[in-house]
């Protein structure tokens, strides 16, 4: 895309010049716009950035280690992978109202990049994957993958409380035109078109009370889940897709045995922008399948929901 190309050297040349010799750090989520944010910021001041890649416990099956190696192998960054599930995960236990969670996790989230930033020396900068949108209408997330501190992680101040300065390359774009420069900038087609995933990860996806055992068995039942998705090539016609592990348990039988396991709930919505969706209408030999696949391929889960609310009046995450 010329048009592209030419913003993308207009932007390397704005950021050297407000950067200079200087240090930055970024954080990483995983996400299109801090990934664009990081991608775009090494290749114009390279080895003077250093990204942070928080790991709270709570990413999704195999995550982290295919967002570092993906990192790693392509792109060639100072990457620090900062496995805090432990703390993270032992802040959480025993809470279950959804806004506690997020707090919890919001509040720890700052603790941690403070401690790793602390770390590297003359850092005055942080890059930030600030929208458009962001920037017009100071939304407490964008409904995107975004994840810049403030929207990520709904918690201001961080840059000032730490003393840095801000960058932000993406302020002018729209997030189309974020994912064609995410091409532009070599990231994997299967990386540009990921659904939305929320910064609290699947604290929000494991109604009431946390646990290793309930996570373990979420992974697991959410990637048949989304394999089944794109097997039957329906992953880029859906905005969001994914299970939540409901907090109780129901009676089945399976084999010459009774089981008493927990209940998934699978949820599939299209959407625009987050704000509104409707549920995704998949067809009954889908829904089976996929339930008989869970099933089967899941221990712990021996019973599954199909989510049929639209938004509103529901919202697109169960907490
Ligand atoms: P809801 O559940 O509010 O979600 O309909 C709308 C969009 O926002 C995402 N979401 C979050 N993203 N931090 C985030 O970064 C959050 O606390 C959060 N809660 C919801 C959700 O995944 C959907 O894309």
């Amino acid at each position: 895309d010329w048009t592209m190309g030419a913003y993308r050297e207009e932007m390397i040349a704005k950021i050297r010049e407000q950067v200079g010799d200087r240090q930055v750090i970024c954080a990483l989520s995983g996400g299109v716009d801090s990934s664009v944010t990081g991608i775009l910021l090494h290749e114009a001041i390279g080895d003077q950035l250093t990204c942070v890649f928080v790991d709270h416990g709570l990413l999704r099956l195999n995550e982290a280690e295919q967002v570092v190696k993906m990192f790693r192998d392509n792109y060639n960054l100072n990457l620090i992978h900062a496995d805090e599930s432990d703390l993270f995960l032992g802040a959480l236990e025993g809470v279950s109202d959804p806004e506690v969670k997020r707090k919890t996790i919001g509040k720890l989230f700052i603790d941690v990049f403070q401690k790793y930033a602390d770390q590297i020396e003359g850092a005055e900068f942080l890059a930030q994957g600030t929208l458009y949108p962001d920037v017009i209408e100071s939304v407490s997330f964008s409904g995107g993958p975004s994840v810049t501190i403030k929207s990520h992680h709904n918690v201001g101040g961080l840059p000032e409380k730490m003393g840095l300065k801000l960058v932000e390359p993406l302020r002018e774009l729209f997030k189309d035109e974020v994912r064609t420069l995410g091409r532009e900038l070599g990231l994997p087609d299967s990386f540009i078109g990921r659904h939305p995933f929320p910064g609290p990860g699947l604290a929000i996806r494991c109604p009431g009370e946390i646990t290793r055992d309930k996570l373990e068995i979420l992974r697991k039942a959410d990637a048949v889940y989304i394999d089944q998705i794109r097997k039957h090539g329906l992953y880029d016609e859906i905005w969001q897709a994914f299970a939540a592990i409901l907090p109780m348990r129901t009676v089945g039988v399976m084999g010459d045995g009774r089981t008493y396991d927990y209940a998934l709930a699978l949820r599939a919505v299209t959407s625009v922008d987050g704000m509104t969706a409707d549920y995704y209408p998949f067809t009954h030999e889908f829904l089976g399948e996929t339930s008989t696949r869970i099933i089967n391929e899941v221990k712990g889960i021996n019973r599954v929901f199909y989510d049929c609310t639209s938004k509103p009046p529901g919202t697109i995450e169960l907490e």
